[in-house]
């Protein structure tokens, strides 16, 4: 008796297969085929698309299950030869799963096809228009093994292609787009949320209901919700190229082509290139938080400058940028600064001439003088480009703000907070730092090829306390797996390393605020990570640092610097002591200056960011 289920199922797949499988039957609602792997004969269905290697073709008997895909792709590059769209034809094949990298989803296709027969032509083809003749796309999750979020820990637990859940495409995204691989599809009112990459490929939102949608026209990324209703229009079908001019906000016609898993993300491959109807007028405002000129209101940015070198085109663009939009701040926290020779990998670890060159800049933009302060690397020890020692550092206008006591650490001093003798009122009364600046426990192995924190004590003019900064530069999520991938949940690179960054600089920070609760504390930069996921937690918790965006409620779809395949996201923050976190004075905003611009204006990879804050103690 023990074998009769076997020869049940064998016996059953024995008939489908000599009634001829249905597309819907290939499919399975599943990510993976039943058929996997397997020969299957006289498969029917209306040619809806060509491509350069092969061609679309959709079930002339369709099922009502809305997870199986009515339509398949029929890969090979002779097959569409004698072939046109609107004909019904019938054809032999194999079942195929593919994928070019083993972290992505499989594409389902038929391949080697042969016995193809025409059994009528000039048939009518009409796209399914996305979210009226199909559900519309889930717009919070991916996947059900995300275990409720892409940030769910552990990550990396499952494979969607081992596990093969039974596709859900009311719920999740990626179900969705895989309950509609190969069909023809029409986005209508296509926006893009971001600049297309260098070949056009280009995400974007159709005319159905998202979240998540910024004021410029991105969707931001928030907790537990990581927008997977946009889609990428990848490369046209007819050799035509979409432009790459566009940018975050700007409208495009109605769009038509076919869903296909390509290098590792649902695309939509358009019949031909996406023609733009009307660009964003969205604009950047310059900010308007106005310094006092001391310590009852200071303005302080923070901006990641990517791979800022004394020769680089970017840098009197940077230098605009400071002048314009940030209006001079009295400090000023910068990331990836290289050293004078760039990347050139030559031993050279001073940036004096990249800094010095920056400065001149910025005094020739604005008639603003700044100084600044960092602390040199041991060369090609802190990661990012080879050669290139990029580091922290901070520009101060003098005349507002100065180092407290200054005594510059080298690159492997690490600086220590020491208590005041009596620990009481007034400037004497105040912690400081044994080397200012100074970087935090630049030994500890949570720095290993990565960024060690740049601490400093400073005094604006006419406070009664000094006040502490931490420009920080954690490491970057290279090595994680896309939310579009095969790994569930997905990936978050580097995130050990986060995660011991966030209690070694969590708890420098948790020391000054022990000996002074009332301190006035900005830790401020790249942090690489999201303030709802575990790291960020994790640093706010042990340091008691609040998130600024928090602090002063920004809206949730404007906390962004930074897109990144379908998400506006914020890599970059400031957190503040409490005492800063309640002071009337507080003010916080991000400068979306190359989320939205188009790829030719775009100076850096990141937004920069700037607060108005008092810092006077008491
Ligand atoms: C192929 O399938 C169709 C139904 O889709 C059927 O009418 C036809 O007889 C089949 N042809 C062969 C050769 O089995
Ligand atoms: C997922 O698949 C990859 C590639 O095949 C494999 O290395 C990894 O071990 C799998 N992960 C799990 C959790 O099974
Ligand atoms: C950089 O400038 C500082 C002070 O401005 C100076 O002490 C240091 O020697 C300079 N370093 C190099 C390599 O020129
Ligand atoms: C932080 O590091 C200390 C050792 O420096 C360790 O004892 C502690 O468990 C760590 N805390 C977290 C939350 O990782």
């Amino acid at each position: 008796m023990k074998t009769t289920p076997v020869v049940c199922w064998a016996f059953a797949s024995l008939q489908s297969l000599a009634a001829a499988l249905t597309i819907a039957e290939i499919n399975g609602n599943k990510f993976i085929s039943p058929y996997s792997g397997q020969a299957v004969t006289n498969i029917t269905g209306l040619i809806t698309a060509k491509g350069p290697n092969g061609i679309w073709i959709r079930s002339t008997t369709p099922d009502t299950d809305k997870a199986t895909s009515e339509s398949i792709y029929v890969f090979s590059s002779t097959v569409g030869a004698k072939l046109a769209v609107g004909d019904i034809i019938s054809l032999d094949g194999k079942v195929a799963e593919y994928r070019s990298a083993n972290t992505y989803i499989y594409l389902t296709e038929i391949s080697s096809p042969k016995n193809v027969l025409v059994l009528s032509s000039g048939n009518t083809v009409t796209p399914l228009a996305i979210g009226k003749d199909t559900l519309p796309p889930p717009t919070v999750q991916y996947s059900g093994l995300d275990a409720g979020d892409i940030y769910g820990l552990p990550n990396g637990q499952a494979n969607l292609s081992q596990v093969n859940p039974v596709l859900d495409p009311t719920q999740y995204g990626l179900d969705f787009w895989e309950s509609l691989s190969g069909e023809l599809v029409t986005v209508r009112r296509p926006q893009a949320i971001k600049v297309p990459n260098q070949y056009g490929d280009t995400w974007v939102l159709g005319d159905w209901a998202v979240t998540g949608k910024n004021q410029h026209g991105g969707v931001t990324m928030a907790d537990k919700d990581s927008n997977p209703e946009s889609i990428i229009i990848g490369s046209p079908l007819d050799g035509t190229k979409n432009p790459t001019s566009s940018k975050m906000g700007d409208q495009f016609e109605d769009i038509t082509g076919v869903v296909q898993q390509t290098f590792g993300f649902y695309n939509i491959l358009p019949l031909t290139a996406l023609k733009p109807t009307t660009f964003s007028s969205a604009s950047v405002n310059p900010s308007t938080f106005r310094s006092a000129g001391k310590c009852s209101a200071i303005t302080v940015g923070s901006y990641n400058v990517e791979n800022l070198a004394p020769t680089s085109a970017h840098l009197p663009k940077v230098a605009a940028h400071i002048a314009t939009y940030l209006k001079t701040p009295d400090l000023l926290f910068l990331q990836e600064i290289q050293d004078d020779s760039g990347p050139t990998d030559d031993g050279v670890v001073s940036a004096n001439t990249t800094l010095t060159t920056l400065v001149d800049a910025i005094r020739a933009a604005s008639g603003v003088s700044y100084a600044f302060a960092s602390v040199d690397p041991v060369a090609n020890a802190d990661g990012g480009q080879p050669g290139g020692n990029i580091r922290q550092a901070y520009l101060y206008r003098p005349e507002v703000v100065s180092l407290y006591k200054p005594n510059p650490g080298g690159p492997t001093d690490a600086t220590k907070v020491v208590a005041a003798k009596g620990n009481g009122k007034g400037l004497g009364g105040a912690p400081t730092l044994s080397f200012n600046p100074g970087r935090i426990d630049p030994g500890n192995a949570a720095w290993t090829a990565s960024r060690k924190p740049l601490a400093a004590v400073w005094r604006a003019s006419g406070a009664r306390r000094p006040f502490y900064t931490v420009n920080v530069h954690w490491s970057s999520k290279g090595g994680g797996t896309s939310l579009h991938g095969d790994v569930r949940p997905p990936v978050n690179g580097a995130l050990a390393a986060r995660m011991a960054q966030a209690n070694v600089t969590g708890s420098f920070i948790a020391e000054i605020l022990a000996l002074d609760p009332g301190a006035n504390v900005i830790a401020a930069g790249d942090f690489n990570e999201f303030s709802f996921v575990q790291p960020l937690r994790s640093f706010s918790a042990i340091s008691s640092m609040v998130d600024l965006d928090e602090a002063v409620k920004t809206p949730a779809e404007e906390r962004y610097t930074y897109a990144f395949d379908m998400n506006a996201q914020s890599l970059d923050h400031m957190y503040v002591s409490p005492a800063l976190a309640h002071s009337k004075v507080t003010r916080f905003e991000h400068l979306h200056v190359n989320t939205w611009a188009k790829y030719a204006d775009v100076v850096s990879d990141h937004d920069p960011s700037i607060a108005l804050v008092a810092v006077c103690g008491c």
